[in-house]
């Protein structure tokens, strides 16, 4: 375990030396508790229609040059099919927060896709009443990924205007209730955000006990607020993966399209400091240039076959191996066994 002063230590030391040991540390404690498979999570983009002003975000309401689209249910429904046919043991779908699919529209999907495919079916849609969540849940989804992006209320509220930290954390909460399993995340080198406010999103991160923890480095983007601000950068992203992996242990991590997007080996690099999922894109290839959070996005013109196969070659030099399974949380309730009844949010 780390105290504080250890991981304000590990997030700002120059003694190259002392980060290679927490890397080293990382991937020993990744090797010990998740092995070398790596767990693959098709990722469908199914909308970038957003009613949210985050400054940071490419495709906020007030962006007026990202082209919007919705995926019909049927492409979502095909979308998924074409990730089972690769392979992929689990989807997740993603979209700008808005209503353009009706909660009775989205359950209906998703009935779809499980009654069609054993696919586990994780959700980033952003914050919803708790009744929608409970209906998205009754319809089959299994886990559900919302960042709470800082744990610092001044830099949330500067940076998410139309939304409140307390309101976020406290979807977190209903999400658990409902027996999601769940995801949270931060985006690191955020404008304004100081190694003391990195520290506290550490241990917010840790004390959540979450099922995945998503992290990337913020990337700005010409066509938002912080568009003259500096980008994050791979190597804090690094350490606080690292971090991550040594105080949370059985979390699953993955290796996150914007870590690939800040340098061509990034992905590889969380891979050897504590990443144990990867999150291939398999949005349909026409949609993909729309869903632009930040210049530099990897795989913006590949098929979702290319991906997969780019993936399954860049693991094998790594000398990690492709998970069958679909990577159900390592957390488990005290009491209970994974994969028993009792353990959280187990899907069906
Ligand atoms: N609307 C949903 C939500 O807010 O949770 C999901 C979609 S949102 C685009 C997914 C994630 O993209 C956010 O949680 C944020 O961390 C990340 N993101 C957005 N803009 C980014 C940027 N400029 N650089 C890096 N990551 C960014
Ligand atoms: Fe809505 Fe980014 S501001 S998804």
């Amino acid at each position: 375990m780390l105290t504080r002063q250890e991981i304000l230590r590990a997030l700002t030391t120059s003694d190259s030396g002392e980060v290679e040991a927490l890397f080293l540390e990382a991937d020993r404690v990744r090797r010990e508790q998740m092995g070398d498979e790596v767990h693959l999570r098709g990722l469908i983009e199914i909308s970038n229609i957003c009613g949210r002003d985050c400054l940071y975000c490419g495709i906020r309401h007030s962006n007026p040059s990202v082209r919007r689209y919705r995926m019909t249910p049927d492409e979502v429904v095909a979308a998924a099919g074409r990730a089972a046919a690769l392979g992929y043991p689990s989807v997740v779908l993603q979209s700008g927060e808005s209503d353009v699919y009706s909660p009775d529209e989205m359950t209906e999907l998703l009935g779809r896709i499980k009654s069609l495919h054993r696919l586990a079916l994780t959700l980033s849609l952003g914050e919803k009443p708790r009744e929608v969540y409970a209906a998205y849940r009754e319809a089959g989804a299994d886990r559900y990924l919302l960042r709470f992006e800082t744990s610092s209320e001044s830099l949330f509220n500067r940076l998410k205007p139309d939304s409140s930290l307390r309101e976020r954390l406290e979807c977190l909460h209903v999400l658990r209730e409902l027996g999601y399993q769940v995801g949270s995340g931060i985006m690191v080198g955020l404008p304004g955000q100081t190694p003391d406010i990195l520290a506290d999103d550490i241990e917010l991160l840790r004390e959540l006990d979450l099922d995945m923890i998503g992290i990337g480095p913020f990337i700005r983007n010409p066509d938002t607020p912080l568009a003259g601000k500096e980008s994050g950068t791979l190597d804090l992203t690094l350490r606080v993966l690292a971090i991550l992996r040594i105080l949370t242990r059985n979390t699953h991590l993955p290796a996150t399209t914007a870590m690939g997007s800040i340098d061509p080996q990034g992905r590889e690099k969380a891979l050897q400091r504590g990443a144990n999922v990867l999150m291939p894109n398999v949005t349909p290839t026409e949609y993909r240039e729309h869903y632009r959070l930040y210049p530099g996005k990897i795989c913006l013109g590949d098929s979702p076959e290319t991906c997969a196969s780019c993936l399954t070659t860049r693991l094998a030099t790594l000398g990690r191996t492709v998970a069958k399974d679909p990577g159900h949380s390592r957390k488990v309730k005290s009491g209970s066994q994974p994969g028993t009844t009792a353990s959280r949010g187990r899907d069906r």
